[in-house]
């Protein structure tokens, strides 16, 4: 994880937020390399989900009117348990404390909840089931944390205040009066502005079910802790599709969806070994079934996306909330009926490093240019890398150098490409493989008499020889 961070730093992908006053905690900052990764991959979802007929795409404000939150049941429920500590003041999400205790720890704990059955020898894997099955409700937990878990920053026991529920939603104030009528919260999830626009588009776009809405946006949650890099950050990015639905229909949708939604990872070069699924046994308060693709990180498996089973929750809660109908009329059964509701949610910025993590490699090259050395590459689709291609006169005269920059003004009409001159070409090689970039075309001098340039893969490592005229169309065919 340290070397992609660094990486991420050194070669402009992401940045800490307000660097230079020491950082923002839970916020990053896309550099110009990043940036078009990012902006690849949410357009590769964006085209995933509105080329086709029954999807719309829509972008909807960050605030929104503080009732959609009631509605949405944020207000109430988008909470975590948290203590203080008494002694330093340091704050805890209870089930990261828990969470993070080690199998010793574990084991004390239990010896003191449950005394006298945890005393001989047992495996890590039976303390971790018996702790996690046994601290299962919040009495147990309340009394785990007051008699047998010290303060992870100063060590005291028995310093922690009682769990409270600490709302992760930001609020901000509209207009100049800072009183509680002037609240609005920055969205924690792009989804809400998909429902409260449910009418609008279905009218506008005079879709019929089933259809579905995407939006790419901001989203906002007050983490209690944020870490991993951008795995868990206080701003990030979400891809969100509701796809609305006939009820009954739903179980049929959401296996449709879970199926489409792990093959666009795989079909973005993510390898399946790396990618798993997760059932959740408790539920969301909106959710009737949901899953989560996880993907195996340097630090363990998380999760990546979210699909979940919404029932009418939503729709029917805007409609109480709202007073405004929020029903489909079916021209075939001449019903009216609030539609069912399959979600897919991906996060943007953690999927983004999750295929940072998933193209990072460092390997021995075996033969030709380099052989015996170590090289550090990106292995990005294509389609997510920043630069498309490099362009690199093999030395700076003879016309090379002109030929090369034709080539690129060229190119640029289409892709980003990048313009090398500088240093030995294997150590241009180099610069590209780390960044990622698929190609590099080489104009040598062999291309000053018969206009052929060398086109270089980045994962082979191979060589052929192309005509000039010919490189644009090799990139469309290869990146789009
Ligand atoms: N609308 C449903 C929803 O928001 P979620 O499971 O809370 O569901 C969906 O979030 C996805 O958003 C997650 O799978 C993750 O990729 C991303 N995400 C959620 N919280 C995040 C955070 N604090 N930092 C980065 N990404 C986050």
């Amino acid at each position: 994880m340290e070397k992609i961070v660094s990486l991420a730093k050194r070669r402009g992908f992401v940045f800490q937020s307000s660097e230079i006053y020491g950082g923002l905690n839970g916020c990053w900052d896309y550099g110009p390399l990043g940036v078009e990764m990012l902006n690849n991959l949410k357009q590769a979802w964006w085209r995933s989900m509105t080329f086709r007929d029954n999807i719309e795409g829509i972008d909807a404000a960050i605030l929104m009117h503080p009732k959609t939150w009631e509605a949405s049941g944020h207000v109430a429920n988008f909470t975590d348990p948290m203590v203080d500590c008494k002694q330093c003041k340091a704050r805890y999400r209870v089930d990261v404390l828990l969470d993070e205790l080690t199998i010793k720890k574990k084991k004390d704990v239990l010896r003191d909840l449950f005394p006298g059955e945890f005393e001989g020898q047992q495996k890590d894997e039976t303390i971790e089931a018996e702790f996690a099955q046994r601290l299962n409700n919040d009495e147990i937990i309340a009394q785990a944390i007051q008699k047998s878990i010290s303060c992870p920053n100063c060590g005291n026991k028995g310093t922690f205040t009682e769990a409270r529920q600490f709302n992760l939603m930001f609020k901000t104030y509209v207009g100049p009066v800072e009183d509680a009528g002037a609240v609005v919260y920055l969205r924690p999830e792009t989804a809400q502005g998909i429902f409260v626009n449910f009418l609008n588009v279905q009218s506008a776009s005079r879709q019929k079910l089933p259809f579905g809405i995407a939006q790419i946006g901001k989203a906002f949650r007050n983490e209690i802790n944020t870490k991993n890099f951008l795995f868990r950050t206080r701003e990030f990015e979400q891809m969100e599709m509701q796809y609305f639905v006939k009820p009954g229909e739903e179980d049929k949708w959401f296996d449709y969806w879970r199926a489409e939604r792990m093959n666009w990872f795989l079909e973005l070069g993510m390898k399946q070994e790396n990618l798993q699924w997760h059932k959740h046994e408790k539920l969301a308060h909106y959710a009737k079934a949901a899953f989560d693709i996880e993907f195996k990180f340097p630090f363990g498996w998380g999760e990546i996306e979210g699909i979940h089973s919404r029932t009418d929750f939503d729709l029917g809660n805007h409609e109480k909330f709202s007073g405004k109908a929020m029903r489909y009329y079916d021209e075939q059964t001449k019903e009216k009926y609030v539609p069912f509701v399959i979600e897919t949610s991906v996060g943007a910025s953690r999927s983004f490093m999750a295929f940072l993590c998933a193209a990072y490699d460092e390997e021995m090259v075996e033969g030709g240019e380099g052989a015996g050395e170590m090289r550090t590459v990106l292995h990005l689709h294509p389609k997510l890398a920043p630069m498309k291609a490099a362009i690199l006169p093999l030395v700076n005269r003879d016309g090379m150098d002109e030929i090369a920059q034709k080539m690129t003004k060229d190119l640029q009409k289409h892709f980003r490409v990048f313009y090398d001159d500088s240093g030995a070409i294997g150590r241009r090689y180099r610069r590209q493989d780390e960044v990622g970039t698929p190609y590099c075309f080489t104009v040598d001098s062999q291309t000053l008499e018969d206009q052929t340039v060398t086109v270089r893969e980045r994962d082979s490592m191979k060589q052929e020889r192309i005509s000039i005229e010919k490189v644009k169309g090799y990139l469309l065919e290869r990146i789009i």
